[in-house]
């Protein structure tokens, strides 16, 4: 894995938090090469990283083992267009970060028969507490699959699919996901601040019990429902607030969220197939 080279197109934020977890995992920062288009972020990307930084695509992909689509969704098509001859004669692993767009249609752009890896990162991965899913088209070899796995695993856990149409379900669970949490904070503080609580402490608690629990979680052999059971006393404060939350149908609405958001994935993936 070391010694091979690897491109990103786009040096934005997702590139950042890859070549990051990649130089802390020791990959040589030599092996790292970046097109992006905004002469600022390619002199941060040099000073930060000491990686080697393009305003050309193509002089980034040269001889590269793989090549990692860091673009936003809509510029895909015509950036994998405009690298498919060299990819094709290079014979590179590509993998894609970006959201929606399918296996099946970067190796279209490609030409066919080309190996892809689609993945899905979400938020956290920027400070290296991501959760990815991936998906590998038939094209992809044993040894590309570590290859992503090992990208990928840099900024946090990966979980490989076997059908690329789960990937909008993962778009809703942990895509999306960080925002439900943000929302629920958000519910969270303002609640204890109606309760009388300064801002900031109402703040610093709600972070603090949203990480703790989630580490329990985590940690734990117990499924969630149990640890919820024990912290449950009947007839107690928390009891309380349970029947409340019960009441307002949480499941459900959480139920309704994620079929809303996958219905959505779906919808954005046909869009940007269509380009
Ligand atoms: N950020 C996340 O947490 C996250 C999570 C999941 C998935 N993703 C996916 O990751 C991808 C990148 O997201 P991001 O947040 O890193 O976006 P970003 O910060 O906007 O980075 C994209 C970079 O690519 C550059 N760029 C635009 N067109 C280009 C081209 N033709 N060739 C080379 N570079 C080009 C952009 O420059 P300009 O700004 O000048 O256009 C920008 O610097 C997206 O597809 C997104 O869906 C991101």
């Amino acid at each position: 894995m070391n010694e091979k080279t690897i491109a990103f197109i786009g040096g934005g934020n997702m590139a950042r938090s890859l070549i990051g977890g990649l130089i802390a995992d020791r990959h040589p920062a030599a092996g790292l090469r970046v097109a992006e288009p905004d002469a600022e972020r390619r002199e941060a990307l040099i000073a930060d990283f000491e990686v080697q930084a393009f305003q050309e695509n193509a002089t980034a992909v040269r001889g590269a083992d793989v090549v990692i689509l860091a673009v936003k969704p809509n510029r895909v098509a015509d950036v994998v267009r405009e690298l498919a001859p060299q990819i094709q004669a290079q014979g590179s692993l590509v993998i894609s970060v970006a959201a929606g767009v399918r296996c099946a249609d970067i190796d279209s752009w490609l030409g066919g028969d080309r190996p892809v890896v689609r993945a899905m990162p979400n938020t956290p991965a920027l400070v290296q507490t991501g959760a990815t899913a991936l998906f590998a088209n038939a094209a992809v070899s044993n040894e590309q699959r570590d290859l992503a796995e090992t990208i990928l695993r840099a900024v946090g856990l990966i979980v490989w699919l076997d059908d690329e149409r789960d990937m909008n379900a993962v778009t809703a669970i942990s895509g999306s996901g960080p925002a439900y949490f943000f929302a629920t904070m958000e519910a969270m503080q303002s609640a204890g601040e109606s309760l009388g609580l300064d801002a900031r402490t109402a703040h610093l608690l709600t972070l603090e019990t949203a990480l703790g629990a989630a580490r329990m979680a985590l940690e734990s052999a117990e499924d969630v429902d149990e640890l919820k059971r024990r912290v449950t006393s009947p007839g107690g404060t928390t009891a309380a607030a349970i029947d409340e939350l019960e009441a307002g149908d949480l499941a459900g609405a959480y139920h309704r969220a994620l079929h809303a958001a996958a219905r959505r994935a779906e919808e954005l993936g046909q869009e940007l197939g269509d380009q």
